[in-house]
């Protein structure tokens, strides 16, 4: 997925945030800006990381058709996805532990989202609680729940939901166990991180971010911490937290009676197959992520915007079809649109840029991403998402 500019930006002794300009130059600043463990954590995925790979590259597969001399001075950007009109289509995916990424953590990435008036997702395994995320930002916040074998923990999270007046929760049904991240057991990585003799050397030559860690508030899983020791007193690798925290028996019952308690619009992320899809609407699920989790859960696994056509096929009209993973562009969620999704979302996407600068980096990635939708709806003549379809797409 590496250009040539971006080749010219890697090759840069000194690169900067405004040396960024795509995905994959932040990824780059975030390499050069974090201990390898905690790089690894963020970019690596399952087994052989085929189908991390294949999220972006089956984007590659088809081809936009434009429409010219369309009109479009004004261009309408908004789509309207889990009850709550967002600025553009495309929004932030929850992902764990981000203050160990960048001290800033997830109160950068929710201002950011504020800031371009789209969703932010937090997950469970977040470093800022649900409460304090409530308080700090008025547009749509969904979140995203990991159904516990502890289930005072899992009624406790959906009721802080509640109280802090979040407008969607999201049911991860991909990670019933750990995907293989090989990257992570090379590594050492856990939460919290621990200094270890092999990754001494590397906190070492990254002293900003060893400070920070060091210094700034104490890490913690701050929606977990009250009920679980382990990720927040105790450090334990991400696979180990999955495997022996996680309940292996969620079944459609679990997420039937979460979608009830909780009452509010409902998400199921990590729906691939258009049966589930079917069933999600059957148990009045108003949304769904078509999503593998990044290629860090089942390596070999259909990316989402392979599968993306067919799931919107069987349900498009009866809920929300959101297409997750992958995006690096803007021409992506183009792609994903034309095809029939609602939105789009990503969590790397935004990650790099929280690791490589913060608030400013991730202002800066979503204000990149913002900047390609609207240059490629222009070209595409498009004057709203509507008017995106499928006849604006052939595939090789
Ligand atoms: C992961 C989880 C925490 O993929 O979302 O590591």
């Amino acid at each position: 997925m590496t250009n040539e500019a971006s080749r010219l930006a890697a090759a840069k002794w000194r690169l900067k945030l405004e040396d960024c300009n795509n995905t994959s130059d932040f990824r780059e600043l975030a390499r050069r800006r974090l201990p390898g463990p905690v790089f690894h954590y963020i970019d690596g995925a399952a087994d052989d990381e085929v189908t991390r790979r294949r999220n972006t590259e089956s984007y590659e597969a088809c081809d936009l058709v434009p429409n010219v001399l369309a009109g479009v001075a004004d261009i309408d950007m908004s789509t309207t996805v889990m009850g709550r009109k967002i600025a553009m289509p495309l929004f932030l995916s929850p992902t764990a532990l981000q203050r160990v990424f960048h001290w800033q953590g997830e109160r950068a990435v929710a201002r950011a989202a504020e800031k371009f008036g789209t969703y932010f997702g937090i997950s469970s395994l977040a470093t800022v609680s649900i409460e304090e995320i409530g308080e700090t930002i008025s547009t749509p916040k969904l979140f995203q729940l990991y159904i516990h074998k502890d289930k005072g923990l899992n009624t406790a999270m959906v009721e802080a939901c509640k109280a802090a007046k979040f407008d969607a929760i999201a049911l991860t049904v991909d990670t019933i166990v750990s995907g293989n991240r090989e990257r992570c057991m090379q590594t050492g990585f856990t939460s919290p991180p621990k200094l270890t003799v092999s990754s001494a050397f590397d906190f070492a030559m990254h002293p900003r971010w060893t400070l920070n860690y060091l210094l700034r508030e104490k890490f913690e899983l701050s929606n977990l911490k009250d009920h679980v020791r382990e990720g927040s007193q105790q450090a334990i690798s991400i696979q180990d937290y999955f495997n022996t925290m996680l309940d292996t028996s969620m079944d459609w019952k679990t997420a039937e009676k979460v979608r009830a308690d909780w009452g509010g619009e409902f998400c199921l992320k990590g729906i691939m197959s258009v049966d589930d899809a079917k069933r999600a609407v059957d148990i009045g699920a108003t949304a769904i992520m078509v999503s593998n989790h990044g290629g860090r859960q089942l390596d070999g696994g259909r990316a989402p915007f392979d599968q993306l056509a067919e799931i919107v096929d069987a349900v498009g009209d009866k809920l929300d079809v959101i297409c997750d993973g992958g995006i690096t562009r803007g021409s992506h969620v183009l792609k994903a649109l034309s095809v029939g999704a609602k939105a789009c979302s990503g969590g790397r996407l935004y990650l790099y840029a929280l690791a490589a600068a913060g608030q400013p980096g991730v202002e800066r990635a979503i204000g990149k991403l913002h900047a390609e939708i609207e240059r490629g709806m222009r070209l595409m003549g498009a004057r709203s998402v509507a008017d995106l379809g499928r006849e604006n797409l052939r595939y090789r």
